[in-house]
Parts: structure tokens; C-alpha cells; sequence
């Protein structure tokens, strides 16, 4: 069993070969997706949505991403491990070093931020810090509050040429992975052939160079809503196990994601 890093996931885009990620929050299936051999398992604030029943990520602390992060670390041994950064854990650049390193500390192997340019000195800081950052750009939940809603984001020209800008500048600033949620399919495309580090897709098409599903939704036992972009595994296959068998096999595939669940 070879442990996958940052090297593995930066060969894979190389090679052309398509990253499979989901998320978890407990041991147990963080245990079941890594004997899949799952690539990448994100500790999400979706945690707030789908283990809470809260409308959106903003009520998810520090502590609770850590609580859930020590226990995927104890599931997982050979899945590339992400923890989420929380809203507002990251608002200063001091106050990101401080929270990474908790996150870190429960088992992390790096951490995820959304947004754009405002987080290049937070990024750059982190990283020199020795704390590898996952960027997330498009429809960022965090920000639900600013876009009026949980809607697909980069639909304008202007806003697609300014999220690519973002993407690039991100890379310069030492993001090793980056996280485009429901953004058109060509524009996910633009950015994936713009950068060099690799790009994970949620609603983004399948031409990013891999795919994450919440868990919940990859299962079709989300709480509240089952987003259209996502697909019920589970019903298809019957077992939890196959289900997520069958969507690692079909994003290595490219057969997942098809055109009834990106946005053009
Ligand atoms: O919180 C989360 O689960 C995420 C994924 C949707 C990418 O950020």
C-alpha cells in the first residue's frame, strides 16, 4: 500500500490519470473509502449541513473540524487527508497559522481555504510555514450569504476571466491543489489547462482533473437536498461498498460526471 502525497496527486495530472475524492467525517468510512482505494478524503465544513442538519457551513468551529479530522486520521492510511479551514478561522493571516496547525496537528496533510486574491499573503504565509494549502474557488459556501444563494458562479465573461485569474494567482502564491465548485464546464476546463497543479471538480464538469462528492450525496442520504450535480451511487449498486466502487471506477472512467449533472 503506497500512501498517496501532493507528488502523487501533481503525477496523476501528469499522467493524465483522474483523482477520485470525497468526503468523510468519521472513521469508519474514511476506513471503507481508503479499502477502495479512494484518492483524497476531505474533512468538509459540509459537516455542518449534512451531520448538523444546519442550512449552511457557517455555524462549523475550529474544534469540531479538528474533532472530525483526528478521527478520518485514524480511518485512512493510504487517502491523501484535507481538512477544511472554517469561516472566519482564516480571516487574518495570524489567525490561519494558528488554526491550520490545530488542524494539522489532528492528522491533516493540508488545508483547504476558499476564496480569491484577498488570501495570497494568508496562502503564501502558510506555506513557507510548512502547512500545504488546497485553494477552492467558484461557488464557495462560505460566501453564500454575498452570492444570494448557493448558484453556480462564472456564468458572465467577466467573472470567468477573473476566477482564472484567481486560479493563476492562487498557483503563484503555493496552493498544491485546487477545489472549482459549480462553475460552467468550459470554464473549469480553461482553468484546469491553466494551471499546473491538479484541479478537483464539484459541478464542474469532467474535463478537471479529478471529482469530489460530500459523501451524503454520493450515497443519497443527504438530510435536506440532493444537488444536481451530484448522483445517488447507492441506488445504482445496491451496497455501500460497490457504490463507491463504482464511482471511483467512473470518474477514472470519465463516466462521471455526464452532462446531466455539470452546467454549461
Ligand atoms: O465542505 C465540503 O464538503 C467541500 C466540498 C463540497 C468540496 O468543500
Amino acid at each position: 500500500m503506497k500512501k498517496i502525497t501532493v507528488s502523487t496527486l501533481l503525477k496523476m495530472k501528469a499522467e493524465q490519470e483522474k483523482i477520485a475524492a470525497i468526503t468523510a467525517y468519521d472513521a469508519s468510512f474514511a476506513k471503507l473509502f481508503d479499502e477502495q482505494n479512494i484518492d483524497v478524503i476531505l474533512i468538509g465544513d459540509s459537516l455542518g449541513m449534512v451531520l448538523k442538519g444546519e442550512e449552511d457551513t457557517l455555524g462549523v468551529s475550529v474544534d469540531e473540524l479538528a474533532y472530525h479530522t483526528k478521527s478520518v486520521r485514524n480511518g485512512a492510511q493510504r487517502a491523501f487527508v484535507i481538512a477544511d479551514m472554517p469561516f472566519m478561522s482564516y480571516a487574518s493571516p495570524e489567525q490561519s497559522y494558528q488554526n491550520a496547525a490545530t488542524l494539522m496537528r489532528a492528522g491533516a496533510s493540508m488545508v483547504k481555504v476558499e476564496g480569491g486574491e484577498w488570501l495570497l499573503d494568508t496562502i503564501s504565509g502558510l506555506v513557507e510555514r510548512s502547512v500545504p494549502v488546497c485553494g477552492h474557488l467558484g461557488l464557495t459556501p462560505q460566501s453564500v450569504n454575498v452570492f444570494g444563494g448557493f448558484k453556480v458562479q462564472g456564468r458572465e465573461q467577466s467573472q470567468a476571466d477573473a476566477l482564472l485569474e484567481s486560479a493563476i494567482a492562487l498557483e503563484k502564491a503555493g496552493i498544491q491543489l485546487l477545489v472549482l465548485e459549480c462553475v460552467p464546464a468550459a470554464l473549469a476546463k480553461r482553468v484546469t489547462q491553466s494551471v499546473s497543479i491538479p484541479v478537483i471538480g464539484i459541478g464542474a464538469g469532467v474535463d478537471t482533473d479529478g471529482q469530489i462528492l460530500v459523501m451524503h450525496d454520493m450515497l443519497g442520504i443527504s438530510a435536506n437536498y440532493m444537488p444536481k450535480f451530484s448522483k445517488d451511487f447507492l441506488a445504482q449498486t445496491g451496497d455501500i461498498r460497490q457504490a463507491v466502487a463504482t464511482y471511483i471506477e467512473d470518474v477514472k472512467a470519465r463516466n462521471f460526471p455526464t452532462e446531466a449533472h455539470w452546467f454549461n
